[in-house]
């Protein structure tokens, strides 16, 4: 059984936040959520959380059936922030020892690890480093046998030349962990009690050390300050843009493209610069996303245009719509097939029916408008008296003409005209014509006042 063990107890000084470290974003979701998922990936029994700094948001944010929550009040060392899970991991289980704000670790690299352990052995995750300051030293022997990790702090000048770095990431048994643990001292340069010092331990007791070396830095870089957040944030960007392109999405530049969640599209999608997806979205066959649109938890049919400058959110779009530029789609909206919204308009709990055209300076709120309407310029649903919000019905094939004003509620019949200007508080039936406004006077031979 898998039982993983994540570290998230530290404050993130150099992060100058009052949020906890592990609560900063990267791709729109919490550092310490990202670790997450890859030990569900993993398909841990258990998953047990360090919290210490802003415990409570933390616990609050991750709360889930397959998640304990181990406090460490005082932040004494990472093995003393693992003996805080000690007496909830099952006797028989393999730990995995993850990091809360070492967000970009793979799921295959972590599966090798713990395929390496038996109740002879463990894994460690090291890493080659251009600039190893700061990470704990791997020390081997002659034959190459890891045989201790010794921290920057207590590093001799020429442990400080060695380029293999701890990663910190780990795997060993239960067993192994209460043998070990309680053996730590805090007897060094920090006095903390370092999860490192296990590895003199095993060694000392014949437990094979079984190194595994990270493929990329990237993998094992973990966030101090909002620079590498910053760094890390770009890094997972374009490994997601890169799936992407892999999938067959044309990204007209993967350095300005940003998801925050998930994004699935069918083929030959076409998607312009500086575009931000968050929540779920899901886009048809070939639609096209012009530039700086930002979506969130949309569904886009087939054939799909988004021009220039939209905002989107919680909408459905099917087959063949077009939206935009400057297009605002607010919650509740639904075009149906081959609709068009176009510039200035703002839609919410709209349903547009088949073909309907919203072209222009709108709004349209708590409305359902049938097939082949057309919406003038300028209509506003007024769909709020000030307390209720009210629906306003459009029949299929009306035509509202421009700068109108449907005072909801209120209910057009299908085929309705209604002339340019009015204001429409009564039904108006199928088939009529509808002139709500003042009759143009005509004043001959009107003098304008003079200056006196
Ligand atoms: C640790 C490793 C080092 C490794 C480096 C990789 C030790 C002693 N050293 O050093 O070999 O190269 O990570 O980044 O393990 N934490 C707690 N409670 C604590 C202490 C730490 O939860 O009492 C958490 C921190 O929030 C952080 C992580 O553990 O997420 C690492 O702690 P940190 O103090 O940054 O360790 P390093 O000095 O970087
Ligand atoms: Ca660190």
């Amino acid at each position: 059984m898998l039982e993983i063990v994540i570290l998230a107890a530290g404050k993130g000084t150099r992060m100058r936040s009052e949020k906890p470290k592990v609560m900063h974003p990267l791709g729109g979701k919490p550092l310490v959520k990202h670790v997450v998922e890859r030990a569900r990936e993993l398909q841990a029994h258990k998953i047990h959380l360090v919290v210490g700094h802003g415990a409570e948001h933390v616990e609050a944010a991750m709360v889930a059936d397959d998640i304990t929550f181990s406090d460490q009040a005082q932040q004494l060392g990472t093995g003393h922030a693992v003996m805080q899970t000690l007496e909830k991991l099952q006797a028989d289980s393999t730990v995995l020892i993850l990091y809360g704000d070492v967000p970009l670790i793979k799921t295959a690299t972590l599966e090798k690890l713990i395929g390496l352990v038996d109740s002879h052995k463990m894994a460690l995750l090291t890493v080659d480093l251009q600039n190893p300051f700061g990470y704990g030293r791997i020390l081997r022997d002659a034959r190459g046998a890891v045989i201790a990790i010794v921290e920057q702090k207590d590093a001799t000048p020429e442990q400080q030349l060695i380029k293999e770095g701890n990663s910190g990431v780990m795997a060993m048994t239960t067993a192994q962990l209460r043998n070990w643990l309680p053996q730590l001292s805090n007897q060094n340069a920090q006095g903390e009690y370092y999860l490192t010092d296990v590895i003199g331990l095993a060694v000392q007791q014949g437990i094979g050390v079984q190194a595994v070396k990270a493929a990329s830095e990237m993998e094992v870089l973990g966030i101090n300050n909002r620079q590498q957040q910053a760094q890390l944030e770009r890094a997972l960007q374009q490994q997601q843009a890169a799936i992407l392109l892999d999938a067959g999405v044309t990204l007209l530049d993967p350095a300005r493209f940003d998801l925050r969640g998930t994004l699935t599209a069918g083929q030959d999608c076409v998607i312009d610069v500086n575009c931000i997806f968050e929540g779920a979205v899901t886009l048809g066959s070939s639609v096209e996303i012009g530039p700086n649109c930002v979506i969130k938890n949309a569904q886009l049919g087939d054939g799909v245009h988004i021009y220039a400058n939209s905002h989107i959110e919680d909408a459905i779009i099917e087959n063949n719509c077009s939206v935009g530029p400057y297009a605002r789609l607010r919650p509740g909206t639904h075009l149906k097939a081959h609709a068009k919204v176009g510039n200035f308009v703002e839609t919410k709990k709209a349903v547009v029916g088949i073909g309907s055209k919203i072209n222009h300076l709108s709004y349209i709120g708590d409305a359902i408008l049938g097939d082949d309407v057309n919406v003038g310029a300028g209509t506003i649903t007024c769909n709020y008296d000030g307390v209720n919000k009210h629906l306003t019905q459009i029949g299929d094939n009306c035509f509202v003409g421009a700068n109108s004003t449907l005072v909801a509620p209120v209910k057009l019949g299908a085929n309705a005209t209604v002339a340019a200007g009015s204001t429409i508080t009564a039904p108006v039936n199928p088939d009529e014509l509808v002139v709500a406004r003042t009759r143009q006077r005509h004043i001959q031979g009107w003098r304008r006042p003079t200056k006196k």
